[in-house]
């Protein structure tokens, strides 16, 4: 392949030798990815030279946007004093160490004691789901192996976090799934904490080995809890001595307004669940943090029930650690959750406005910089807009200078957390472009 490739060379090339995650193949090779070639601030440029803000803030993950110099000299310094080594049993590094101590230390009003490191969401969440069944055989009740999770939670993809997902198109191709994994209805718009104890009581709380739920639902199509639902949720867990598994993959480090999405509520999870905005994805990476509870039943097992028999090989990479570090640093330094509180604020002002000229906009919604617009071909009956308009309104708004995500019949937005008001407003003025411009039934 040539160094300095046509885009329609490479475009061909994608088709045919590509296949995409969460994409049918077909589709992609009859409408084909855009290829993204550099990225600054909060915009980024594709082949063809047109450069678009990032609304979808690369994958909910790069907050600090995408020249931060602190990060990339992090991730140079790291490369060439260390460029990888193990963390499994034996070996350990000077990153690792001290980014195992910021995270404890951070969260240490939630009792934090250990991360376990990861490299990335889905693996945090398997690893979650391992130790609370672990957690509970090393205090010798086996028979505490069931999960609970909410309807339209997005667990990531591994076998375990499929099985918990609580979307079925995520787990209709890949059943039989995990045995003993329960959904619940998500609180939308109602509480359901009734329900919840319902189903313990019905599953019986000693066959339960966690309860895993996001604080602010993102893939799921951006549900924002009833204020108070995590924390009364945490409270029934508790009463039942069940354990909270946070998935914070997409919330932690600040994208919902808080530095932690559990925060939001006062929330103290058991297990929580972090990677993504980590290394404000320069780098792969994740972690699951555990409480003094946790940590304990671990301490007092005096028998190989209590090794941790799994793990990856970029578990706690260097240079990710290293990326951490400088990201962590950024995020203080900068008050990036506050400046996330108050452009998303700003941005649901926008939107809601917008709702008030294009009845194709039944519902504007989100937390911090999770934002989300539900498509309607018609408000009444609630009827999903069709697929053919999602296409066009975020054809429309690329067109206009944003980059957006749909999922399904929404469009869900989450900006870089270094997002300035100008930059805001130049999401809402593209995203209302799209829908002056696109003259398509919103059913179609
Ligand atoms: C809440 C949540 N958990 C887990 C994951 C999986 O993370 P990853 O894609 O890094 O494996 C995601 C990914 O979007 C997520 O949104």
């Amino acid at each position: 392949m040539p160094k300095k490739a046509t885009s329609n060379f490479l475009r061909e090339h994608n088709a045919r030798v590509v296949w995409h995650p969460m994409a049918h193949p077909n589709e992609m090779d009859a409408v084909p990815p855009r290829i993204i070639v550099s990225g600054d601030g909060c915009f980024v440029t594709d082949i063809d030279g047109r450069r678009v803000i990032d609304a979808v803030g690369g994958l909910w993950n790069v907050n600090l946007g995408y020249s931060n110099a602190a990060i990339k000299q992090a991730i140079a310094e790291q490369l060439a004093e260390l460029p990888y080594y193990s963390a499994f049993r034996g070996t350990t590094h000077p990153r690792l160490i001290e980014l195992g101590h910021r995270l404890v230390d951070i969260l240490k009003p939630e009792n934090a004691r250990r991360a376990f490191f990861t490299s990335g969401g889905s693996d945090s969440i398997e690893s979650a789901l391992r130790i609370a069944r672990q957690y509970w055989k090393v205090r010798g009740q086996a028979d505490r192996v069931k999960f609970l999770a909410l309807k339209r939670g997005y667990h990531g993809t591994h076998f375990g976090g499929a099985s918990v997902n609580g979307n079925a198109n995520f787990r209709r191709a890949y059943e039989p799934l995990l045995p003993g994994v329960f959904h619940l209805p998500t609180p939308f718009p109602y509480l359901c904490i009734a329900a919840i104890e319902d189903e313990i009581k019905f599953q019986g709380a000693d066959t339960v080995a966690a309860f895993i739920a996001e604080p602010v639902q993102g893939a799921g199509g951006v549900i924002v809890f009833p204020e108070g639902f995590y924390a009364s949720l945490k409270a029934l867990l508790d009463k039942y001595d069940i354990p909270l598994i946070a998935d914070e993959v997409v919330t932690a480090f600040g994208r919902a307004g808080a530095w932690f999405g559990s925060r939001l509520d006062g929330v103290k999870p058991d297990i929580m669940c972090i990677a993504k905005a980590i290394t404000s994805g320069y780098f792969p990476l994740g972690a699951c943090v555990v409480n003094e509870r946790i940590e304990s039943a671990f301490k007092a097992n005096k028998d190989a029930l209590g090794s941790i028999y799994h793990g990856y090989t970029y578990s706690g990479h260097p240079v990710g650690c290293a990326a951490a570090l400088a990201c962590l640093d950024e995020t203080f330094a900068r008050d990036f959750p506050g400046n996330a509180k108050a452009q998303g604020d700003y941005l649901l002002e926008g939107f809601r406005a917008l709702a008030g000229r294009h009845e194709a906009i039944g519902d504007v919604r989100g937390k911090g910089l999770m934002l989300g617009l539900e498509l309607v071909a018609d408000r009444t009956k609630k009827t999903p807009a069709g697929k053919g308009y999602m296409t066009a309104i975020a054809a429309g708004a690329y067109e206009a200078g944003a980059m957006i995500r749909t999922s399904s019949n929404i469009i869900i937005l989450s900006p870089p957390l270094v997002l300035s008001r100008q930059e805001a407003t130049q999401i809402v003025e593209a995203i209302g472009a799209a829908f002056e411009n696109t003259r398509m039934s919103p059913a179609q």
